[in-house]
């Protein structure tokens, strides 16, 4: 998990929102136990337990972030007095102790004792599990003298290549147990391999009118006409690494079909939710473009980030509405596979605001009935250019941009890879340029 902390300590899950058909029942079912999971509590949660993890430490303000798998790593000054006790071993082994990777050690004499005896200055650079930070710091101070950490500018590492999306399945749990029943549902496929089979029984296919498409199928459709592809995940997700796969138009997917006794409600996402709600609107050139730009934000984002992006894409990929003509229609996957909140959503029930990503980033959101307000964009690209905006706004020391010939990231922080990308840019401008000529 890239988030900080013990793992233990905090509860991430997979993404999304109300998979559900019709959560009005869902409500009132007995078999209903709740959305357990969904993108903005997993933010919360990561958020929370990075911001318990720092306090839990004495030094925090000098610890480096720059963490992955709950680990930090840790740039550590001291100072050994050169005695006959061996101080240095002593060191060592509580880096021992601590199973703290060592990357770096490195001395340099301090300064001459009375007694000619000189004390060394250590600079340890180290990987140690975030929750061991602070009683590795105070063992060490027990040991050494002049203790000191560095502080510098931290972000949270992200993939930066399509293939490192495969160390980016964070599970927290696998499958439910309640929901795999017979299938090998594939948790996960690395880049490039096709998306295993999953041989629905008859039950589970009369859960839809005739057929359940296979996510394979579905993802080369996708791939052709916006270059967004599938990913099967049967497990839970962080927000962070969810987010992360849209940076590179991937959508990770359930395989998983609601139990046929249950078609109207499904506790978790499921293939419906995903097949009816998120497939077709990537298959649109600039929802896919939008949802990629909210992935692109995502990347070494702080945690308040990532929260206010998944508290973004609630309001918009699973409960935006947009207008069409003199019409306001659904277009977020959590409408469009629930028929009840569709109508209660274009009701006179609900507020209906004007999309802002300012205040859809912080609206209270609801998991366990109705949305009591939706956000309407004006068109897809009207959401997507205040989209931009909103992202310009996000700190971050670097911008990234994503090199689709490579599928790769690239991180825009120096002038000379701006510049490289500007000439892209401007190859592309020539080639609209003299299309727009040969029309003329
Ligand atoms: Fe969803």
């Amino acid at each position: 998990m890239p988030i900080s902390n013990s793992s233990s300590s905090s509860t991430k899950s997979i993404h999304r929102a109300a998979s559900e058909l019709d959560r009005a029942d869902s409500v009132t079912s007995p078999r209903f136990v709740g959305r357990r999971q969904s993108l903005i509590e997993d933010a919360r949660k990561e958020r929370e337990a990075a911001a318990a993890a720092a306090e839990s430490s004495e030094a925090s303000e000098q610890i480096v972030f720059d963490e992955e798998d709950g680990k930090a790593l840790l740039n550590l000054f001291f100072t050994l007095r050169n005695s006959k006790i061996p101080a240095l071993s002593r060191a060592l082994k509580v880096f021992e102790t601590f199973e703290a990777k060592i990357h770096h050690l490195e001395t340099r004499p301090r300064r001459k004792l009375k007694e000619s005896l000189e004390d060394l200055e250590y600079y340890v650079r180290c990987e140690v599990h975030l929750a061991d930070v602070s009683t590795l710091i105070s063992s060490i101070k027990r040991i050494a003298e002049d203790v000191r950490t560095t502080k510098e500018v931290k972000f949270h590492w992200f993939p930066k290549k399509i293939t490192e999306l495969d160390n980016c399945h964070h599970l927290v749990t696998k499958f439910d147990p309640d929901l795999d029943q017979d299938h090998p549902f594939c948790f996960f496929t690395s880049s490039g391999e096709a998306i295993p089979r999953v041989e629905y029984t008859e039950e589970e296919i009369g859960t839809c009118p005739n057929n359940i498409p296979q996510l394979e199928d579905v993802s080369r459709f996708l791939k052709e006409h916006t270059g967004f592809q599938l990913r099967p995940v049967a497990g839970l997700l962080s927000a962070r690494d969810f987010l992360a796969s849209l940076a590179f138009r991937v959508f990770q997917c359930t395989q998983y079909i609601r139990h046929a006794s249950s078609p109207m409600h499904s506790p978790e996402p499921d293939c419906v939710h995903e097949l009816l709600g998120h497939v077709p609107m990537l298959a649109d050139r600039t929802f896919a473009q939008f949802s990629q730009n909210i992935g692109l934000a995502s990347l070494g984002a702080s945690e308040e980030d990532i929260e206010k992006l998944s508290t973004l894409y609630w309001f918009t990929v699973e409960f935006g509405l947009c207008k069409q003509g003199d019409g306001v229609k659904a277009y977020g996957a959590g409408l469009l596979s629930s028929y009840g909140e569709l109508v209660h959503a274009l009701s006179d029930e609900p507020e209906r605001r004007e999309f802002d990503p300012q205040a859809a980033s912080v609206e209270p959101y609801q998991d366990q009935n109705y949305q009591s307000v939706y956000f309407v964009s004006d068109s897809f690209a009207d959401a997507k250019e205040k989209l931009r905006t909103y992202v310009a706004g996000i700190k971050r020391p670097f911008s990234v941009r994503f090199d689709p010939y490579t599928c790769s990231i690239e991180v825009l922080d120096n002038p000379l890879k701006i510049r490289g990308g500007l000439e892209c840019v401007k190859d592309e401008l020539k080639v609209l340029t003299d299309a727009l000529n040969v029309l003329a």
